[in-house]
């Protein structure tokens, strides 16, 4: 607002003046007559060399003060905590003070300020939600912060801003506000070891047996991995690798089959499963609720 009264004042001289010249030195009818002409004025040159400086100087102070309250360093009152740690090419989001660990799509309740703390697990990325909060960078061995709050329910679509590699374009970002008693049910979930469900095909039992749990946690059943998305509530997701495909059994079989053909030179191997294999372990995937 204040920008706009120095250029509000600022226009309406400047028009005023072009205005009334025009009215005031028109010519009239045939009279054509030369005005004096002048060269150069101290205090005219004086004036619009020192009045610019001192506005812009004015702005300055001002931006400055807006910044450094945004910049926040410490969480606001009742904000919730996220630490956000980018990974060539997926995000992880842990939520330290409930205790659990996701990724690719952060829950917020509606209305409550979100402080992160963004990471990085490899090399530089760029957290932004371009119609939740301005970008900030994750730097390897540096923790930077960044809030924001969403005053209305919906899935605000993000995307990492800093080239980071092979898949930079497919590490999308989902944040999904929502009213806190349904944010309170998801949490209420994600904090729960994954369901133990008896599967036909003993797909937990080949999901054990192969490399799978070299990189990804399932709570309650492996935990030796934290390289790779946790995957104890995949089924909670709209999305798998950090948003490049929708969840769907079969888009996991695709993915098992093959994850370049989702992602290419993404970091999951192609692991050269058999169909059998995929089959059983999508079912126990498809149990991760
Ligand atoms: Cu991560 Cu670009």
């Amino acid at each position: 607002m204040l920008v706009f009264g120095v250029i509000g004042i600022i226009f309406v001289i400047t028009q005023g003046a072009l205005v009334w010249s025009l009215i005031r030195y028109r010519a009239k009818g045939n009279e054509i007559t030369e005005p004096p002409q002048i060269y150069g004025s101290n205090p005219i040159e004086l004036a619009w060399t020192v009045i610019p400086i001192l506005i812009v100087f004015i702005l300055f102070l001002v931006t400055t003060r807006t910044i450094y309250s945004l910049d926040m360093q410490e969480p606001p009152e009742g904000a919730l905590r996220v630490k956000v740690t980018g990974h060539q090419w997926w995000w992880e989001f842990e939520y330290p003070d409930l205790d659990f660990v996701t990724a690719g799509e952060l829950h917020v309740p509606k209305g409550v300020p979100v402080f992160l703390d963004l990471r990085s697990a490899d090399v530089i990325h760029s957290f932004w939600v371009p119609r939740l909060s301005g970008k900030t960078d994750c730097i390897p061995n540096r923790e930077n912060h960044l809030w924001f709050q969403a005053d209305e329910i919906g899935t605000w679509y993000g995307q990492c801003a800093e080239f980071c590699g092979t898949q930079h374009a497919k590490m999308l970002i989902r944040v999904i506000s929502e009213e806190e008693s349904e944010f309170e049910a998801w949490v209420a979930n994600q904090k729960l070891d994954a369901p133990q469900v008896p599967t036909p095909l003993n797909g937990k039992e080949m999901f054990l047996s192969l490399a799978c749990v070299n990189c990804h946690n399932v709570n309650g059943i492996m935990m030796q991995g934290g390289f790779a998305p946790n995957l104890t509530h995949l089924m909670s997701r709209d999305t798998i690798a950090s948003g490049a495909a929708e969840n769907t059994p079969e888009n996991l079989k695709k993915w098992l089959r093959d994850p370049n053909s989702i992602k290419d030179e993404c970091r999951m191997p192609n692991m050269m499963l058999t169909e059998t294999q995929i089959d059983s372990l999508v079912e126990f995937l498809t149990t991760l609720k």
